[in-house]
């Protein structure tokens, strides 16, 4: 065994999915799969079974799907939570079931309401349950970095003994810094007799910025698993990012000599793809796949690097699948070159998805000259929402510094049937959304309304992004069009139709068996 491999486990579709807005739907988290497993991502946690039925069954859509990667799901230390992971894990060539309770003072007494005794009696009988249902069980500590060392040293000796293959130590609340984390893994190597028996994973949440930092000084103390998330998406301030982990340890062999099994040129498509589903754009800045992060601005730096790339660039951008924006397609472009294409960026469409993307490629290749990848993506987004139960089907507007009433004249198919509205509003996007209300009884308050162009050019398509928020819920929904209004309508429709799912789930609370 390579004692230098560290396995990537990602928690884009679990930890990633509960970040305010950032719902997936069963295709959507099928499609991320498999770019993840074209990654070579070792282990995809692909949802929360028990949260509801729509989660139970992308896990399991996913576990039928993806052979190459193992696939988890996460379970409360309860046997009805575990046996429901077990369940959608079932189809899977290799899978996971994923179980953890809180073995922190605070959560214990606050959260929990339970006596450690009790918890440790906990994690003994729900990971010998998980273990009776699957070979591979991964523990976690929930807020394993505030728990106390008597306690954890205890948890994690047991909940070996139990059976589990992996223990994971989280930093929940993204509290700890890099020396203390180093310095707790190496107090668990040292202090758990068995921990040999066991791989030890770190999960490491972003509230001070230190969830990389943390994650690699765990590396370095021992931990061979790191939870991560693409784009670092995650509850609150997000989860350690893979691809900084990935680059970090790429980039600096010399000083921490680990191996992970990632193709690192898919980094560049898996944070665009993860940016569409979700909704959630990473800043320009952000390290590896910001907008910004291989641009060379000042005149110094593009002298340098003109010169010697390696005078301001610690990395390639081929390394993470940067290229210049590829000139797909135009007009003349047939349909099996279309469906190729599709195939290419990872889409699987149905005959008439595919019937409806191929008209709305041909609409915009008479509009737009130049069609690049970006442009067939944000086409096709809005396609493979097949199980929606709000379609977009047309909208007229009438508007302008003359017209003293901006109006929205829209049709919408509304489970199958056609419905049409006029409705006028303080300008076009207001006059097109209250159409949207009233057609749908829609009570959602609108906190955020956001365009952008998808390539350059007056040409663009606009994609435009909504965030609704209902009873504390939020959902971000995107359309895209070369019609700025189109594309908010689609937007609106696609958060709307979130929303729907989302009002199915309900947030699990913190049980024990
Ligand atoms: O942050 C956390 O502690 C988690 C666990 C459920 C692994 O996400
Ligand atoms: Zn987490």
């Amino acid at each position: 065994m390579n004692t230098n491999r560290v396995i990537i486990f990602d928690t884009t579709l679990r930890d990633g999915e509960q970040s305010p807005g950032a719902s997936m739907n069963r295709e959507e988290k099928i499609r991320i799969a498999k770019l993840l497993e074209e990654m070579r991502v070792d282990v995809i946690e692909a949802g929360f079974a028990i949260a509801s039925q729509g989660d139970y069954e992308a896990i399991k859509a996913v576990a039928e799907t993806v052979t190459e990667s193992t696939v988890a799901s996460l379970a409360r230390a309860a046997k009805g939570d575990i046996q429901r992971a077990a369940d959608a894990i079932a189809p899977a060539k290799r899978g996971r079931i994923h179980t953890f309770i809180s073995t922190s003072p605070l959560h214990m007494k606050y959260k929990l309401q339970m006596q450690p005794e009790a918890v440790h009696q906990a994690v003994i009988d729900s990971v010998s349950f998980a273990r009776n249902l699957t070979d591979d069980v991964e523990w976690s500590a929930e807020d394993g970095s505030r728990t106390e060392h008597d306690f954890l040293c205890q948890c994690v000796e047991s909940a070996i003994e139990a059976g589990a293959t992996t223990i994971n130590i989280p930093d929940t609340v993204g509290y700890t810094v890099p020396d203390e984390y180093h310095a707790l893994i190496t107090m668990l190597c040292n202090r758990v007799p068995n921990i040999d028996k066991a791989i030890i994973s770190v999960h490491c949440h972003n509230d001070l910025g230190l969830a990389v930092a943390n994650s690699l000084a765990a590396v370095q103390a021992g931990a061979r698993q790191v939870e991560c998330t693409i784009n670092g998406l995650g509850e609150r301030a997000g989860n350690a990012a893979l691809e900084e982990i990935i680059m970090a340890l790429r980039t600096r062999q010399d000083h921490m000599p680990f191996e992970t099994g990632i193709n690192s040129e898919l980094i560049t498509k898996a944070s665009h793809m993860v940016s569409t589903v979700t909704g959630i754009m990473v800043q320009p800045n952000k390290a590896i796949v910001g907008a910004n992060a291989f641009a060379h601005e000042s005149g110094i730096h593009q002298d340098g690097v003109l010169k010697h790339a390696e005078t301001y660039e610690i990395m390639t951008p081929e390394s993470v699948g940067l290229k210049e924006s590829n000139l797909v397609m135009g007009k003349h472009s047939g349909r099996h070159a279309f469906k190729e294409k599709l195939k290419d960026l990872g889409y699987a469409l149905g005959d008439n998805a595919m019937n409806d993307a191929f008209k709305r490629f041909k609409d915009l290749a008479d509009k737009k000259k130049e069609i690049f990848d970006e442009d067939i993506v944000a086409l096709v987004d809005d396609e493979v929402r097949d199980n929606d139960s709000i379609k977009f089907v047309s909208l007229q507007v009438v508007c302008g510094s003359k017209v003293e009433h901006q109006t929205a004249e829209l049709e919408l198919d509304i489970e199958g049937e056609i419905v049409s509205m006029t409705a006028d509003g303080d300008g076009p996007v207001d006059a097109t959304f209250n159409a949207i209300k009233a057609l749908t009884f829609a009570t959602q308050h609108l906190q955020l309304y956001q365009v952008h162009a998808v390539t350059e050019g007056a040409d663009a398509q606009a994609e435009v992004t909504v965030r609704l928020e209902e009873n504390g819920k939020t959902v971000m929904g995107q359309g895209a069009d070369t019609d700025t209004l189109v594309a908010s309508a689609r937007a609106y429709i696609n958060a709307l139709n979130k929303l729907i799912v989302k009002r199915q789930r309900t947030a699990p609370e913190a049980v024990a068996v």
